[in-house]
């Protein structure tokens, strides 16, 4: 329970510092301009030294994961995604990976029947659920864009209007709201109602998705309980994105709550197990083309060894081994 209840209070406080900063603190230069700069900083510099110190790490062995058959012989039929022979290969099922989550959709679970029968069954829910999640947080965050342009550009247009295609509310709702909700909310639960995965879960696992929850609620009642005045966000927004480094005008507290956790979530990411969604890429079981066979790879590392043949060896003793009784191979 602690690996649940920690996480929340920790999300509870870092909720109210913004509000009681810029309620009773007038602190909203800070929160609205000094700390969304200094998280996105944070969040680049420490996004970038994962990934440069992950690349700098030596790969010297072939050690991609495969499913399938490898390429070999002509008349054997190989499977080039399950076991990519080339880089490109290679590229196309880290990307499939990325966009479908592929292996995922391969997750089975083992449930004990009647007590001692052991039964595999094929269990897509995990993959549904993280797919939805991830999509829809991708497309909210892309649909923020229009916070930051003064005129939206097309393709993100495109995407908002298609979103919330179903009108049914005002302001329209956004499918990805509810589909993000939903699949968080599926998530969270997923790991309290396994009693394998409670065990397994920690404190850090759930931290993220109660952070992401809060988040996403707070966008959610901003947008369709509170009402929120975009006219002061999107020109805070604006001179955000411009580098203008004026103060906010009046703007509702929950929308700096909103920022605040935002900012918390950049500055987390780097230092997290958010960072997979960099380390995929980089990651040699997945980004390495199965090709040990028909490529002969060294080991980099390998020291030039002087190695010395029995015939040289011979060569310096042969005269003492004669002496000794010892027989040799040349006279
Ligand atoms: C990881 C980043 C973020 C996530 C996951 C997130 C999530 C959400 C969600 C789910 C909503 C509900 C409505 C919608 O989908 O548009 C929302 C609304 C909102 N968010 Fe965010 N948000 C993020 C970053 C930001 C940032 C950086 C700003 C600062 C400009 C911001 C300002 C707002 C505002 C003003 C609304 C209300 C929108 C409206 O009334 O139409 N959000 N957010």
């Amino acid at each position: 329970m602690k690996k649940v209840l920690l996480p929340l209070i920790m999300v509870l406080v870092l909720a109210t510092i913004p509000f009681v900063g810029v309620t009773y603190g007038k602190l909203d230069y800070l929160f609205a301009v000094i700390i969304p700069y200094a998280s996105v900083a944070i969040l680049l510099l420490g996004f970038l030294y994962r990934m440069v110190d992950w690349l700098r790490r030596p790969v010297p062995f072939r050690i991609p994961t495969t499913c399938g058959q490898e390429k070999s012989l002509d008349w054997i039929k190989d499977n080039p995604i399950e076991s990519p022979s080339n880089p490109f290969m290679a590229a196309v099922r880290v990307l499939s990976e990325v966009l479908l989550f592929r292996s995922l959709f391969r997750n089975t679970k083992a449930e004990l029947h009647g007590g001692s029968r052991l039964a595999y069954g094929s269990h897509k829910w995990l993959w549904l659920g993280g797919l939805a999640f991830h999509w829809s947080l991708l497309i909210i965050v892309i649909r923020h864009a229009r916070f930051f342009f003064d005129t939206m550009p097309f393709p993100i247009e495109l995407i908002d209007d298609l979103d919330r295609f179903l009108d049914v509310t005002v302001p329209a709702l956004y499918l990805t709201d509810g589909v993000a909700l939903a699949a968080v909310t599926f998530l969270f639960l997923r790991r309290l109602q396994d009693e394998k995965l409670r065990l397994i879960s920690l404190a850090t696992d759930y931290f993220p998705l109660l952070l992401i929850a809060t988040i996403a609620v707070l966008g959610v009642s901003m947008r369709y309980v509170t009402k929120v005045d975009i006219m002061p966000i999107k020109a805070l927004a604006l001179g955000l994105a411009s580098f203008s480094l004026d103060a906010p005008q009046p703007i509702a507290a929950l929308f700096y709550v909103h920022l605040f956790l935002v900012c918390v979530l950049f500055c987390y990411v780097p230092f997290s197990k958010l960072m997979h969604m960099g380390g995929i890429f980089l990651s040699p079981t997945r980004n390495l083309p199965n090709n040990s066979r028909a490529k002969r790879h060294v080991n980099p590392w390998n020291p030039d060894i002087k190695f010395r043949t029995y015939a040289e060896y011979e060569d310096d003793y042969r005269e003492k081994m004669k002496k000794a009784g010892i027989p040799v191979e040349k006279q």
